[in-house]
This record gives C-alpha cells, sequence and structure tokens, in this order.
C-alpha cells in the first residue's frame, strides 16, 4: 500500500478526475525521482521571479514534493496543496494544508488568493474541453502581481525511431479516450495570451540519451510507460508482452536517434 498520513486519519470521499497513472508506492518513488530529474534539467524548482509569497497553491500536488519544497524556500508562507485524491501524498512541513478538490470541478478557493499559483505535470489529466476553464480557475485565485507557473510534458520527441513513433501513437490513442491531446501542452502560450496573459516561455528539449541528465530522464519516462502498461491493455486491447517488448527496445533506440522530448515551462503574472 501507499504511504498516505491522511488516509489513516480521514475518509476520502469521492472527487472526479481523468488520471490514468496509478496511485502505488512505486509511482510516489517515480514522482519523487521525476521532481530532481527537473531540477537538473532547468536547474530550478522555481521559474517564476516570487519574491515574498504569502499563500503559495500547487495544484495536482501528487507526493507533494514541490509544495514541501517550496514550503522550505519560504517559510513564512501558507502552501495550499490540491489533489483530486490524496492517495500519492507524503508527509508535508508544517506550513502546508491539504486541500481534496478537483481543478476541473472549479478549487474551493477564494478569488486572488494566492501569490503563487503552480500546476506541473497535470495536463494528462486535462481533457480538451475543459482547459478554458482550469485555466480561468488559475487566474482566478492567482492575486494582482501574483504568479501562475506550469510545467508540463507533450506528446512531441524530436529524433523518434520507429518504436518511439509506435508508443507515441498508442500514447495519444490510450489518452484520446479520455479526450485528453498531450500535445496542448505546446498550445498553452497561446490558451495564456488568449486570456490576457503575457506568457514567458520556457520549452525543454529533455534528452532520453547520453550524459547523466539524458539517463535519468530516459528511466523516469520508462518507468511511466511501465506504469500505464496495464492502461494500454485495458483501453487498447495490447498484450502485456506486446508493450513491455516494445518498452525494452526503447533505450536503446533512444541512444541510437539521440532522442529528446519536448516539454514547457510557462509563467506569468497576473496584472
Ligand atoms: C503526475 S502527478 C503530478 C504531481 C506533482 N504535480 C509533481 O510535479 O510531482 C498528477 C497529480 O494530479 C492529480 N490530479 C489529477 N487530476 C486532477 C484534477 N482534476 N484536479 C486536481 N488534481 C488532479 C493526480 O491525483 C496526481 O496526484
Amino acid at each position: 500500500m501507499p504511504h498516505n498520513h491522511y488516509q489513516d486519519e480521514q475518509a476520502q470521499p469521492e472527487v472526479q478526475d481523468c488520471y490514468l497513472l496509478p496511485r502505488t508506492l512505486s509511482e510516489q518513488d517515480r514522482l519523487e525521482f521525476q521532481h530532481y530529474t527537473f531540477y537538473r534539467l532547468l536547474g530550478t524548482h522555481f521559474l517564476a521571479p516570487v519574491e515574498c509569497p504569502r499563500i503559495i497553491v500547487d495544484v495536482g500536488t501528487g507526493t507533494g514534493i514541490w509544495a514541501k519544497e517550496a514550503a522550505r524556500r519560504w517559510a513564512q508562507a501558507h502552501v495550499l496543496t490540491v489533489d483530486s485524491n490524496l492517495t500519492l501524498l507524503r508527509k508535508l512541513p508544517r506550513n502546508c494544508r491539504v486541500l481534496q478538490a478537483s481543478l476541473l470541478e472549479g478549487l474551493p478557493l477564494a478569488d486572488g488568493i494566492s501569490d503563487y499559483t503552480h500546476q506541473r505535470f497535470l495536463a494528462e489529466a486535462i481533457p480538451l474541453t475543459a482547459w478554458r476553464r482550469a485555466l480561468t480557475e488559475l487566474r482566478r485565485v492567482t492575486a494582482l502581481s501574483g504568479w501562475i507557473e506550469l510545467v508540463e510534458l507533450s506528446d512531441q520527441c524530436l529524433n523518434p525511431g520507429p518504436q518511439t513513433l509506435q508508443m507515441q501513437y498508442w500514447l495519444r490513442r490510450l489518452f484520446l479516450c479520455h479526450d485528453i491531446q498531450l500535445s496542448f501542452a505546446l498550445e498553452l502560450p497561446e490558451r495564456f495570451t488568449e486570456l490576457g496573459l503575457v506568457p514567458q516561455v520556457r520549452k525543454i528539449v529533455a534528452p532520453l540519451w547520453g550524459s547523466q541528465i539524458g539517463k535519468l530522464f530516459c528511466c523516469d519516462v520508462l518507468q511511466a510507460l511501465q506504469h500505464l502498461q496495464p492502461m494500454f491493455t485495458q483501453y487498447l486491447g495490447l498484450a502485456p508482452e506486446e508493450v513491455a517488448q516494445a518498452l525494452s527496445e526503447l533505450p536503446e533506440e533512444w541512444e541510437r536517434y539521440r532522442t529528446s522530448w519536448l516539454c514547457i515551462a510557462i509563467w506569468t503574472q497576473v496584472l
């Protein structure tokens, strides 16, 4: 069973979401590994030039690893962690509070409460039709002069080989079963602009090959795909052995083709 100190304290009501990854101990470990991998890629946990926030909101907090980092960095701030399901959540510092709620249903937070609203790796749980409301909600809870920051994965690769193309095809079909299009992450700058926000954008080319970072990211992506394996079978009818075979060939192919995965970071000040 995944470790979750909230589970023992209170019964969790059902909150609807479209999340496809499992909520297991191994996925908790992967998310924290991914957190440090992205630190190595970006050189920071915080891209927006936030100075002295009073309230920080982390939407889709998962294990709470980023919230923990923010709570340490700004010890005077209150950090509100929001997630539709608290199973992954680990123990948090004293200046953190936990809220179980879905971004898709609207956040139970007052207008302009947050000086720094953060969302990371939640794009894979937001259907196409829900994006506008989700972004409007992030802006609603953010104070004037406050910051919104998103870091998201896309489904685009640079230099994909045949197995990577196959895996991308499966991924697209799987997420489309929930009306989720991972490529939407790359459209976020335009969607921010439509809302009257001026986004600062950093496209992240995350290598799946070579060097230390390449090895870390390769490990992270491979494990995420392994964790999705039952979904490939459930939704697409693929045989587990077929998926396992394709996965086993990916690391060598990524090295050979020098494949990278495209991710995006966007931050903007609410003015
Ligand atoms: C990939 S994890 C990301 C965790 C964290 N942001 C990080 O960077 O480590 C996505 C998290 O979002 C949560 N989630 C999924 N759909 C959600 C929704 N509609 N509203 C709030 N949280 C959601 C999941 O339960 C999961 O904990």
